[in-house]
């Protein structure tokens, strides 16, 4: 698990990066996104997550990721999640920024509407009487309500999006951003992944409509795209980051490895064209990888969605991002152990490493890896990594450090 130097002039995870012109990481390793509940019931961060993000930043993250944030009333199965929508939320994330900033890290946004991958009855929605919008009402199997009766499993009452509530949807994207830039955010993520809003509309399995957004792979990309530009408006494009899963299998959204390969092949070019910063791709839904604690993602793939033995998208997708010219730079995520990691960006396969797991554990990951101190597994299960709990410091601000 170390990061030897290398003898050639091969880069290496621990030095200096320049993301963009005006964006330079103190090094190659990013903190992933993580929901964690640990905010108010109100969706604002409290004082327990200035000392989470501040803690890695001061033992060396080189970009943090802060936890999926709602544009809107959504994520109803995510209690005390971030919501940025008014500038009351904006507030609370100041100290988070400035601290980041004060220990010379830096902190990106992920605006997130969780799509069909919601139920109508959980009090978020309730409320305030926002429907389940996506694409096309399809109901997702699975979903786990822990707070509602019995096991109602993802709602079938879905609203599909009309063109308004498209282009509604979009500005509540570009909105966040706005406020996410105003608080002292340096850039976004955008996640496309997961079986939320954006992948609800890559998919097939998802989107069945007979509008510009369904049908062609064009067509299926096209409300990501939007969204990029929208956010594009508000943050240079090489301070913004798309996280795809082609594999992914969670929330019923696997599609066949043909309708992956064509979907993110396409998708790939026009975001590298567009010269967006990064792609961080995961291989989540592949067998590859190192499972780094109990929490995963084992459910088998459906019937003819299969994939080819051993497939890596890196291997596939990889050249599409990485190659002489491009001005898009290459995150991976999902089961990286430091080594392979380490291998990865020598071998000139990658640019950024993603650790999300192991930074739950490892408040002072990259100062481990520095200074080749083993990392800690965490012994407490994958239980652990969502609250709510009463303290919110508990499974959250008590693992130990070693350096
Ligand atoms: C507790 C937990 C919450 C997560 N929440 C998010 C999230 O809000 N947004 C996101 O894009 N990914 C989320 N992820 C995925 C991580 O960012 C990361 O991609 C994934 O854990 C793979 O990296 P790892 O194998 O190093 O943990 C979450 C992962 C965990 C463990």
């Amino acid at each position: 698990m170390t990061a030897k130097t290398p003898s050639s002039q091969a880069p290496t995870l621990l030095e200096p990066f320049q993301l963009s012109p005006s964006l330079h990481l103190r090094n190659r390793i990013c903190m992933g996104s993580m929901t964690r509940n640990r905010n108010t019931s109100q969706h604002i961060p409290t004082p327990s997550a200035t000392r989470y993000y501040s803690t890695r930043a001061r033992h060396g993250a080189g970009l943090i990721i802060a936890e999926g944030t709602f544009i809107s009333p959504t994520g109803s199965e995510w209690l005390n999640c971030p919501m940025m929508t008014n500038p009351t939320h904006a507030m609370a994330w100041r100290p988070i920024t400035r601290a980041i900033h004060a220990e010379g890290g830096t902190i990106f946004f992920q605006p997130w509407h969780e799509g069909r991958a919601q139920n109508d009855l959980a009090p978020a929605l309730r409320e305030t009487g926002y429907p389940v919008l996506a694409p096309s009402a399809i109901q997702a199997k699975a979903g786990k309500y822990r707070f509602l009766d019995g096991v109602p499993g993802h709602t079938a009452n879905i609203t599909p999006m009309s063109a308004e509530h498209i282009k509604e949807v979009v500005e509540q994207y570009r909105r966040s951003c706005e406020l996410a830039k105003e608080t002292g955010f340096d850039g976004v993520e955008i996640i496309a992944q997961g079986g939320y809003l954006i992948h609800n509309f890559l998919s097939t399995r998802s989107n069945v409509r007979t509008d510009a957004y369904s049908g062609s792979v064009p067509n299926r990309c096209c409300f990501l795209l939007k969204v990029v530009d929208a956010i594009a408006t508000v943050y240079p494009i090489s301070h913004i980051g798309v996280k795809i899963a082609p594999c992914d299998n969670v929330a019923d959204i696997a599609c066949s490895y043909a309708e992956l390969s064509e979907t993110y092949t396409y998708l790939i070019q026009r975001l590298v064209e567009r010269k967006l910063g990064f792609i961080n791709l995961s291989r989540r839904g592949c067998e590859t990888g190192h499972p780094n604690d109990d929490f995963s993602d084992s459910t088998v793939r459906p019937a003819d969605m299969e994939l080819p033995t051993g497939y890596d998208p890196l291997e596939e997708f990889g050249p599409l991002v990485k190659f002489e010219g491009s001005e898009t730079k290459l995150m991976v995520n999902y089961g990286y152990t430091v080594a392979e990691a380490e291998g990865l960006m020598q071998r000139g396969k990658i640019d950024l490493i993603t650790f999300g797991r192991p930074f739950i554990c490892n408040p002072d990951l990259v100062e481990r890896i520095r200074k080749d101190v083993p990392l800690a597994t965490n012994g407490r299960g994958g239980r652990v990594n969502y609250g709510p709990y009463k303290d919110p410091d508990e499974n959250y601000n008590d693992w130990p450090m070693a350096t």
